[in-house]
């Protein structure tokens, strides 16, 4: 059995989903490896760098903040939910996304033929079902628009589909979840990218490890 912790390895906190492998592979081509074996979620590579652990894509941020993890990988639209403040140590040039106000093709289309979107605002404000509640109050209430906000945890596409809201505030990557869904993309909010981040007090004590780590998977 892995015993947690190695003093002399990196602690780096991996986003289980989409991320994982594309983490995997990246570093698999610097020649780093590792897998998850029978279902554990921690992992060593052979070379003695990194002890990884494999969270919840939305925990990371929380791992990393208090110092469990190192190190971590995420996307800007994680680390700025959760209000952390990290080093971003370097961008990966994987992984990045959109996030989108979405709605059914038929809004989206009439709001496309106005020419404006603001005229979907009702009276409680904009109706959008989101994962990212920071950042979609955040975005709308800088353009001084009042948002009804409810919070979703995933599968977001059905809102619209189902009547709980008319638009979403969502990730965009191919687009084919929207088409399945026939909805349509109203507006790209903000385009999103992936980083490898440290905390910053881990950082300070272990910086000469992690820049020559850094040199070998920059
Ligand atoms: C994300 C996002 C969209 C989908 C977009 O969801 O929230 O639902 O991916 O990807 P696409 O444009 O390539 O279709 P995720 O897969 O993380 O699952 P979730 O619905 O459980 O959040």
């Amino acid at each position: 059995m892995t015993t947690f912790k190695d003093q002399n390895r990196l602690s780096f906190a991996l986003p289980k989903g989409r991320l994982e492998e594309q983490v995997k592979e990246y570093l698999a081509a610097k020649g780093i490896s590792f897998s998850f074996k029978d279902r554990k979620l921690v992992a060593r590579d052979d070379e003695g760098i990194f002890e990884f652990m494999l969270v919840k894509n939305v925990d990371l941020p929380t791992y990393v903040h208090h110092g469990i993890a190192g190190l971590g990988v995420c996307g800007e639209d994680v680390l700025y939910e959760s209000g952390y403040d990290f080093l971003r140590l370097m961008p990966l040039d994987f992984g990045g996304t959109k996030i989108c106000l979405a709605a059914t093709a038929e809004l989206a289309d009439s709001i496309q033929a106005q020419r404006d979107w603001k005229s979907a605002i009702s009276d409680g404000g904009l109706r959008v079902a989101s994962k990212f509640t920071r950042f979609t109050r955040d975005y709308f209430h800088n353009l001084g628009i009042p948002v009804d906000l409810i919070k979703l945890n995933g599968s977001v596409e059905l809102a619209p589909v189902l009547g709980l809201a008319p638009f979403i505030v969502d990730l965009v990557e191919t687009g084919s979840t929207l088409k399945a869904h026939n909805l349509k993309v109203v507006q790209v909010l903000q385009e999103i990218g992936v980083y490898l981040v440290a905390n910053p007090a881990y950082y300070k004590y272990h910086y000469r490890h992690i820049n020559d780590v850094l040199a070998r998977i920059g």
